[in-house]
């Protein structure tokens, strides 16, 4: 096949950061996608209604024109979240809350530090039928980084589970066996994302042959048996599986440093990196389901009207992208080969 056509896809997890920023990152996905559920976690945090639609307008802003791009808005769940915060923003432009762990990943500070405490929270989400997205990780020191997400499932997510059946929760960012075995057998309001470099990387594209700061995301790589489960889950075409990239821009001299940043910005590549996996394990015709179906469906919203295509045709990803201040970002797979090229 050296052609594909796909319905429009969306991204179901991914950071736009804020200010002059939005001008990379917005039309780096108006290219590729129609819409995306973008997480919170700025300075400070989005913690409502009123945060969340004014960030939603300085994201049209920077939307390119004539670009029909949608952003959708999400809350920072904290410790001061209340049900009346949820009730009050419920809505086609805010469909979702999301749960971090506090200290568990980039600007998570202000975030949860008793999740029980929240239960009232996720009872008034459960009825207003907002979604909960959970950051599945553990946080107390003596655990290994390697442990956080399968711990958090038997500590955190299990329970919230079973104390809200009904309740919408997208497990972002999976990472493990673990986490795609409890999501396959739980019950069909539980879902996940699944990022580009968790189906292409492991941990030794992490670590071996020197520390590769551009590969270090939150949750980290993990080793090559996990990315094979989440490999045979996608190719599964289950429908609980979706795309979210958690595209998440750092500038280089944040990430190349003593104490680096986590996260990779895959938004120049994104939809055709996940194509290449799925052409790797010869599953292609999976691939609309995953990147355009089933996200909408988990969020009960209809699917996109119009098409892409990508071309097989190789391309190489810029080793860096200068950003108006003079600042550089490196991109995930910069210096790359990738084999698909979107129209
Ligand atoms: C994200 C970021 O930089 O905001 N980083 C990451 O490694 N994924 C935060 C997150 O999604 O955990
Ligand atoms: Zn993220």
């Amino acid at each position: 096949m050296t052609q594909l056509t796909i319905t429009a896809p969306d991204d179901w997890h991914l950071h736009f950061r804020d200010g002059d920023m939005l001008n990379e990152t917005v039309p780096a996905t108006a290219r590729c996608f129609k819409r995306a559920i973008v997480m919170p976690n700025l300075l400070p945090p989005v913690r409502n209604k009123r945060e969340a639609l004014a960030y939603r307008e300085r994201i049209l802003a920077a939307t390119p024109p004539g670009s029909d791009f949608q952003p959708l808005m999400v809350l920072y769940l904290t410790n001061e979240t209340t049900p009346a915060d949820i009730h009050e923003a419920i809505s086609r432009e805010i469909p979702a809350a999301k749960l971090y762990p506090a200290g568990a990943t980039t600007n998570s500070d202000s975030a949860v530090s008793a999740i029980e405490a929240l239960y009232p929270v996720f009872g008034a989400m459960s009825n207003a039928g907002m979604l909960l997205l959970i950051h599945g990780e553990v946080t107390a020191p003596e655990v290994d980084i390697f442990d956080r997400e399968k711990l958090f499932i038997e500590q955190h997510l299990d329970p919230i589970h079973q104390r809200f059946p009904d309740l919408k929760i997208v497990f972002e960012h999976i990472t493990t066996a673990d986490a795609a075995d409890y999501v396959v057998a739980a019950n069909s309001n539980v879902a996940a994302t699944i990022t580009p470099q968790h189906l292409l990387l492991n941990r030794n594209d992490l670590l071996v042959g020197g520390i590769r700061p551009h590969n270090y995301c939150l949750p980290v790589l993990k080793r090559n048996s996990h990315q094979r489960r989440l490999q045979e889950v996608v190719a599964s075409g289950s429908p609980k599986f979706f795309l979210g990239t958690d595209s998440a821009p750092h500038t280089k001299h944040t990430k190349e440093t003593a104490c680096g940043c986590a996260g990779c910005y895959s938004a120049w590549g994104a939809l055709e990196l996940y194509t290449q996996v799925f052409d790797d394990l010869d599953a292609l015709d999976k691939l609309e389901g995953f990147a355009s179906f089933y996200g909408a469906d988990f969020y009960g919203l209809k699917r996109n009207q119009s098409n892409v295509t990508l071309t097989r045709e190789a391309w190489t990803m810029p080793s860096e992208i200068t950003l108006s201040n003079g600042d550089s970002i490196v991109p995930f797979y910069a210096g790359q080969t990738l084999n698909w090229r979107l129209a």
